[in-house]
């Protein structure tokens, strides 16, 4: 879910809707806002996207000079007007919005009931707005009614608070994002910065356990017990289009083709083509040198790219292991003091990857985050951090985020091997060179790319199937995912060398085939190629051997420049990053905000 708020503005209806439209992509099945002003508290929520929330704002404009308002990406409860938030109390004068999931809501609720409170909604969160109200009867005031409610939750929250007709905004975060915007004179909350970035570039980074206090005067953040801590103002250098479609039909399309870019900023000052060395600031030769294993734990799209970088660190000797964060939380496996986790995190506030990391310290590990998001929760919760710079990604589909992961985990592989194994890996100059090649080569896919008509040729089919080794695993699983999130369409990733053993049964002439070749064990996926030709599958293959061998035998090539391979990976997955793009485009699905899936999940 996203939260956004704002005060000090002349109208903050604008600002809350923006807001909402650029949080979209963190949950988009109802919407709503609540503003104070001349008229006292008003509300309007809708079922759908934030685009029915505008629709309804136009046709009843609402009055108000400061506001909160929600886009919802149901956990509690089904998605209906009542379920939307703001949630109030029965008088309908304190509105609250919430991200994250309150664990002792029925208790409260059952408390509460008991005390004569009546519910309107299934959501876990309308217990606030009551707790509030309850503390106010009391006698509290309204920071102490809202102080004193939160202090009885459990679970995950980020929270936001209008009481009564003060002209303050109320909010809080334990477990869930939540960043402050300062303007000149107005201010805004949010779960994330595109919220507020056409109105100001400042930003203060919140940690779990600030209570902000915002009116349009100034704002104070203040521990559980009141007393003052000190936050830095930060300036973010994002371009307000960097959040907007920029002329392309879909956020997705526009960042598939920001990959260049992104990648550059990745590598920035990171690589030394004149010594084959990777430079990374934060970790200096030597600061690994007591690593014995590596355990990658992450999710989704971020699961591939640890997936990708335990097959790169295995082969230059260092034992690294992929765990998906939810299973890593539930069985740790054993974890000695040499052990490094390093958590993937495009958002850096996956609930799963954070619980992993916190239980991968009970256990004495260190910890090292690997995120495109400045000041996000991992990065507190880990011991270092590397950045990815990819930029803000917006599309649900995460695009850009994997290519500039892939690539900083292998800069990571490189440092690591130095200091695990003493001496830089065989080829490293090799790599540094296909490393700064990358962002062209990135280009030189984009500019030649032929997968709509290999989407168009296949859109009736009843499955697609995507097969690799090695470091072309992950990328199969990443094709396959990208694949069925966007197009809905069954779409399944193997091991190449798993075929034979099961998912050959599946393979039918209406069953296409991509085959991910990196330029190792190349000979072996051909074999397997060959298998599901003889079952009259068509083979598409991804692959820089453009005139050899494997183009004889594919129905179709994805051509990608020769480079390294294990750099590779990277190219052919934009290969079928446009596949999925073309073929959900076809399908006419809404490609960016995909049905039931969000891009944060900040929930087990
Ligand atoms: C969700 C998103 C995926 C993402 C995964 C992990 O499932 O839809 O695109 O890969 O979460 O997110 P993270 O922010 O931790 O990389």
């Amino acid at each position: 879910c996203g939260i956004t708020a704002c005060i000090g503005t002349a109208d903050s209806v604008d600002p809350l809707m923006s807001g909402l439209r650029r949080l979209e992509y963190r949950g988009y099945d109802s919407a709503g806002i609540a503003v104070n002003g001349p008229n006292g508290l008003s509300l309007t929520k809708r079922v759908g996207e934030v685009s029915e929330l505008a629709t309804a704002v136009e046709q009843n404009p609402l009055d108000g000079t400061f506001g909160i308002g929600h886009t919802r990406w149901a956990t509690h409860g089904g998605v209906t007007n009542e379920n939307a938030h703001p949630h109030t109390d029965e008088a309908g004068r304190i509105a609250v919005v919430h991200n994250g999931i309150i664990g002792n809501f029925q208790s409260l609720r059952t408390e509460l009931e008991a005390d004569g409170h009546v519910f309107a909604s299934e959501t876990d969160t309308e217990v606030v707005p009551h707790l509030i109200e309850a503390n106010l009867r009391d006698g509290a005031t309204p920071e102490e009614a809202f102080r004193a409610a939160v202090g009885r939750l459990s679970g995950t929250y980020a929270l936001a608070a209008i009481i009564g007709d003060e002209e303050v905004i109320y909010a809080t975060r334990s477990g869930s994002p939540l960043v402050l915007g300062v303007g000149d004179g107005e201010f805004f909350l949010a779960s994330d910065v595109p919220a507020f970035i056409p109105y100001t570039d400042r930003v203060v980074y919140l940690h779990d356990g600030d209570y902000v206090v915002t009116t349009r005067e100034g704002y104070t953040i203040t521990d559980a017990a009141g007393r003052p801590v000190e936050r830095s103002v930060e300036t973010v250098d994002w371009d307000p289009e960097t959040a907007t479609k920029g002329g392309y039909e879909h956020f997705m399309y526009k960042e598939i083709h920001e990959q260049p870019g992104a990648l550059r900023r990745t590598i920035h000052g990171r690589l030394n083509p004149l010594n084959g060395g990777v430079e990374l600031e934060a970790f200096p030769p030597g600061t690994f040198a007591d690593v014995e294993q590596i355990h990658l734990v992450a999710m989704g799209t971020s699961h591939h790219a640890g997936m990708y970088a335990a097959s790169l660190m295995a082969a230059r000797g260092i034992p690294a292991f992929p765990f998906m964060a939810g299973e890593y939380a539930v069985t740790v496996p054993p974890v000695t003091p040499g052990t490094l986790v390093v958590a993937v995190s495009q958002s850096g506030e996956t609930a799963d990857t954070l619980d992993a990391v916190r239980r991968a310290r009970a256990a004495g590990a260190r910890t090292l985050a690997v995120t495109n998001v400045v000041g996000s929760s991992i990065t507190r919760e880990c011991d270092a951090e590397l950045l990815i710079r990819a930029g803000p990604e917006i599309g649900v589909a995460a695009t850009k985020t994997f290519s500039s992961q892939v690539t900083a985990l292998t800069l990571l592989t490189e440092r690591l091997a130095e200091d695990v194994t003493g001496s830089k890996s065989g080829d490293a100059h090799d790599i540094v060179d296909a490393l700064s090649r990358l962002p062209g080569d990135v280009q030189e896919v984009l500019d030649t790319a032929t997968a709509s008509a290999i989407a168009a040729e296949y859109q009736d089919s009843d499955a697609y199937f995507f097969i690799g080794r090695g470091i072309a695993h992950p990328v199969a699983l990443e094709g396959a995912l990208k694949f069925k999130e966007i197009s809905y369409e069954h779409a399944e990733g193997f091991a190449a060398s798993e075929l034979k053993h099961g998912p050959l049964a599946l393979v039918t002439p209406l069953t296409p085939v991509f085959a991910i070749f990196t330029g190792e064990e190349d000979e072996a996926t051909l074999s397997n190629v060959k298998e599901v030709q003889a079952r009259g599958a068509p083979v598409v293959a991804i692959t820089g051997d453009t005139d050899g061998e494997i183009s004889e035998f594919a129905d179709h090539v994805l051509a990608i420049p020769e480079t390294h391979p294990d750099v590779a990976g990277v190219l052919a997955n934009v290969q079928l990053q446009l596949v999925a793009y073309h073929a959900a485009k076809l399908l006419d699905r809404p490609i960016d905000k995909p049905r039931n899936l969000a891009k944060c999940v900040t929930v087990e």
